[in-house]
């Protein structure tokens, strides 16, 4: 190598060391790793194991799935902590909006810069009341979600962003709220005969109604303007319910879809009567039953063979218990519906993402998970 080339080299190298910090600081800023500018700053995640990205792992509770064949299907092909066998619906809706997977709370690798791209606080087992799921052991309620995301989250963000631009960053920022299944499911009606708690079931829904109406004043008193709320799932339809009501496949347990309709009809008037009551507070309601039911009526339109039989599981339907560590789950996940006794399969979780984000009503209300996304504030 002549000495002008090398000096020429040494130059470069020169040069690309100052270029690669900008370019790295840059791109971690503004760029995820597929090259696409995030649509919004952050996903914040409240919620039950329809949502738990892996904080149950750190808690001593019998509602825990990081063993495998949990995540066999997942990007690490390794169980996480996701209920499912890859990815769960917010894991595609971060995707959908530029944003790495939204880490677990309780990871101690959860902190600095990285909570600027969102944090989820959903725990498997945990309920509207804080009285649901403490038969499993240690879960974090709701409301205790809640005070983490208030008491460290935010005021971490503050301290990096400061206060004008952390009062933009939360204001801008996606909050999803995925919970209730279990106040019923695994509450009310957690022991049959059905009226255990001395209340009505009329009563149950007016208690979880006002209790999710004042969790969502807190994160707009907390300056959060941007929330989607999903409704419940068809409860009646998990092959856990079915095969407690000693039903056979094909059959959905109807009074339990009874309870997800009429609740969802209240959380639905409630979230619009909240958009009226608070300035700017753009609310967005997340119809998980439709996308469900037409899968379940329609199961070759969308390639599902298994419709109410789990993939994964003990007993009927696989229905009893849930998918116990290294067992054998069924070879072809993407045929069902169900990965295990609760539980939709990755590929139901994205069928269901995609109607509610890209549809208006009825499977986002008052308008789609994209519109409120893209809604200038
Ligand atoms: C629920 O628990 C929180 C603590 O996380 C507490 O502040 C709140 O008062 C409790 N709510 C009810 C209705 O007991
Ligand atoms: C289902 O069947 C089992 C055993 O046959 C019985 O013990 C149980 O009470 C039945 N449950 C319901 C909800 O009918
Ligand atoms: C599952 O259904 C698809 C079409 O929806 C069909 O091609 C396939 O043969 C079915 N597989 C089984 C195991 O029944």
């Amino acid at each position: 190598m002549t000495r002008a080339i090398s000096k020429q080299l040494m130059q470069w190298v020169v040069w690309l060391g100052a270029l690669v910090p900008i370019i790295a600081g840059f791109s971690s800023a503004t760029l995820t790793t597929a090259g696409k500018a995030p649509l919004v700053p952050a996903l914040f995640i409240f919620g039950d194991s329809l949502a738990d990205p892996g904080n149950n792992n750190h808690l001593i509770s019998l509602a825990k799935s990081n063993h495998p064949p949990y995540g066999r299907q997942f990007d690490t092909h390794m169980a996480t902590g996701r209920f499912t066998n890859g990815r769960t619906a917010v894991d595609f809706l971060a995707e959908e909006l530029g944003l790495p997977l939204v880490p677990p709370f309780l990871d101690s690798s959860t902190k600095g810069q990285k909570l600027l791209q969102g944090v989820n606080y959903a725990s498997a087992g945990s309920g509207i009341l804080n009285s649901t799921g403490m038969f499993f052991g240690e879960i974090i309620t709701t409301w205790k979600q809640l005070e983490y995301f208030r008491d460290s989250t935010q005021p971490e963000i503050y301290k990096l962003l400061g206060k004008k631009a952390g009062e933009d960053f939360f204001r801008k920022s996606i909050f999803y709220l995925i919970s209730g299944s279990n106040d019923f499911v695994n509450g009310y009606y957690f022991l049959i005969p059905t009226t255990p708690h001395g209340i009505s079931i009329q009563d149950l829904m007016q208690l979880l109604i006002s209790t999710v109406s004042s969790q969502l004043k807190v994160l707009y008193d907390l300056g959060v303007r941007k929330v989607g709320v999903a409704g419940l799932a068809p409860l009646g339809c998990c092959p856990s319910q079915i095969t407690k009501y000693n039903l056979t496949a094909g059959n959905c347990v109807e009074f339990l879809n009874d309870v997800s309709e009429k609740y969802n009809d209240a959380l639905k008037n409630m979230l619009l009567q909240l958009r009226e009551e608070l300035e700017d507070f753009h609310l967005v309601y997340s119809n998980l039953y439709d996308p469900l039911m037409e899968a379940i009526n329609n199961p070759a339109m969308y390639g599902f063979n298994f419709t109410h039989a789990a993939c994964c599981g003990v007993g009927k339907l696989n229905g009893k218990f849930i998918c116990i560590p290294y067992s054998r789950p069924c070879d072809d996940p993407q045929h069902h519906i169900f990965f295990d006794y609760y539980h939709p399969t990755s590929r139901m979780y994205d069928l269901i993402f995609r109607k509610v984000y890209f549809n208006g009503p009825p499977f986002s209300i008052p308008y789609s998970g994209q519109f409120l996304v893209n809604l200038t504030i």
